[in-house]
C-alpha cells in the first residue's frame, strides 16, 4: 500500500524537472496523476513514464494564467485530493533591463497561476476531506537575489498566499491543508532558461555550457556543496501530500541545501 493510494494529484509544469518528478514520486507512492503543462511533448513524456512503469496518469495541455483552462481541466474531474502548483517561469535580467512584460509574466505565471489553482480546485479538494495543496515558491522567495527581482517578487507572493489560504481553510473547517516548499538550486532546464528570457536556448551548445555555470555557481553557494536534483523537492511534496503531514499546514518546507541556514 502506498503512501498515496487512493488519491487523485494534480501536478502543473509536469512536463520538466521538479513536477515530473514530483508527479512520478506520487505516481510510485499509489497517487493516480493529472500531469499538466504548456509543453505537449513533455508532458506525454512524463505520462508514457508513470504509465510504463505500471501507474496511472493523463496529461493535459494546459496554461496556467488562463482561468478558462483551468476550468477545462477541473471540469474532468469527479475527485482532487492534491493540487502542486509547480509551473514556473524565470527570467534573470537587472530591473533597469527588465520589460514590462517579462514582469507580467513571471507574476503572472507564478502567482496567478497559484491564485487560479488554489482557487478553482478548492471545491474539489474540500470534497476529497484530505486535501493537500503544495505550492513552489524558492528560496527566492526568502531572500534578494540580484537580477531576479521579478522572480523574487512572484515567489515571495507566494509563501504568504499560501499562508493567508492555510488559515482561511483551517477556520473553514474544510480539512484542505496549504504549504509551500522553497527550493534552494535544484538541477532543472530553468537555470538556462533563465539566462534567455525563461525560454529554452535551441542551441545545444549553449545549454550545456549555461548549465555547467549555473552548476559550478550552485557548488559554492549551496553549503552541502553541490545542487539539489529535482527527486530530492519530490520527497517533500510527497509528504506534504500524504497523511504524515496531516497537523501540517501554513508553513514553508525548504529544500535548499543549507543556503538558508546562515
Ligand atoms: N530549479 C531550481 O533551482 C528551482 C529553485 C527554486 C524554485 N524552483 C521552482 O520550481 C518549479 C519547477 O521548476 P523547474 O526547476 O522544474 O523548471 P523547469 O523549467 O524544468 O519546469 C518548469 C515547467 O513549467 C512549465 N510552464 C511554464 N509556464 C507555464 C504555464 N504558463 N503553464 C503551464 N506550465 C508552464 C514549463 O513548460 C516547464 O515544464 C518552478 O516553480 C520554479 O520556479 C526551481
Amino acid at each position: 500500500m502506498g503512501r498515496l493510494s487512493g488519491r487523485i494529484a494534480l501536478v502543473t509544469g509536469a512536463a520538466s524537472g521538479i513536477g515530473r518528478s514530483s508527479a512520478i514520486a506520487m505516481a510510485r507512492e499509489g497517487a493516480e496523476l493529472i500531469v499538466t503543462d504548456v509543453d505537449a511533448a513533455g508532458g506525454l513524456q512524463t505520462r508514457d513514464m508513470i504509465v510504463s512503469t505500471g501507474g496511472r496518469a493523463v496529461f493535459h495541455l494546459h496554461d496556467v494564467t488562463r482561468e478558462n483552462a483551468w476550468a477545462q481541466v477541473l471540469s474532468g474531474l469527479g475527485e482532487l485530493h492534491v493540487l502542486v502548483n509547480n509551473a514556473g517561469h524565470c527570467a534573470a535580467a537587472p530591473l533597469s533591463e527588465m520589460p514590462y512584460e517579462l514582469w507580467r509574466r513571471q507574476l503572472s505565471v507564478n502567482l496567478d497561476g497559484v491564485y487560479f489553482g488554489v482557487k478553482l480546485a478548492m471545491p474539489l479538494l474540500a470534497k476529497s476531506g484530505k486535501g493537500s495543496i503544495v505550492n513552489i515558491s524558492s528560496v527566492a522567495g526568502l531572500k534578494g537575489i540580484a537580477g531576479l527581482s521579478g522572480y523574487c517578487a512572484s515567489k515571495a507572493a507566494v509563501r504568504l498566499f499560501t499562508k493567508a489560504v492555510a488559515l482561511e481553510c483551517a477556520a473553514a473547517g474544510n480539512k484542505v491543508r496549504v504549504n509551500a516548499i522553497c527550493p534552494g538550486a535544484i538541477e532543472t532546464p530553468i537555470w538556462v532558461k533563465m539566462g534567455n528570457g525563461g525560454a529554452l536556448p535551441s542551441d545545444a551548445k549553449r545549454y550545456g555550457e549555461a548549465m555547467e555555470t549555473a552548476r559550478a555557481a550552485s557548488v559554492t553557494a549551496t553549503p552541502l556543496g553541490h545542487a539539489g536534483a529535482p527527486s530530492d523537492v519530490a520527497s517533500g511534496v510527497v509528504f506534504l501530500a500524504s497523511d504524515e503531514s496531516s497537523f501540517v499546514t501554513g508553513t514553508e518546507l525548504i529544500i535548499d541545501g543549507g543556503v538558508m541556514a546562515g
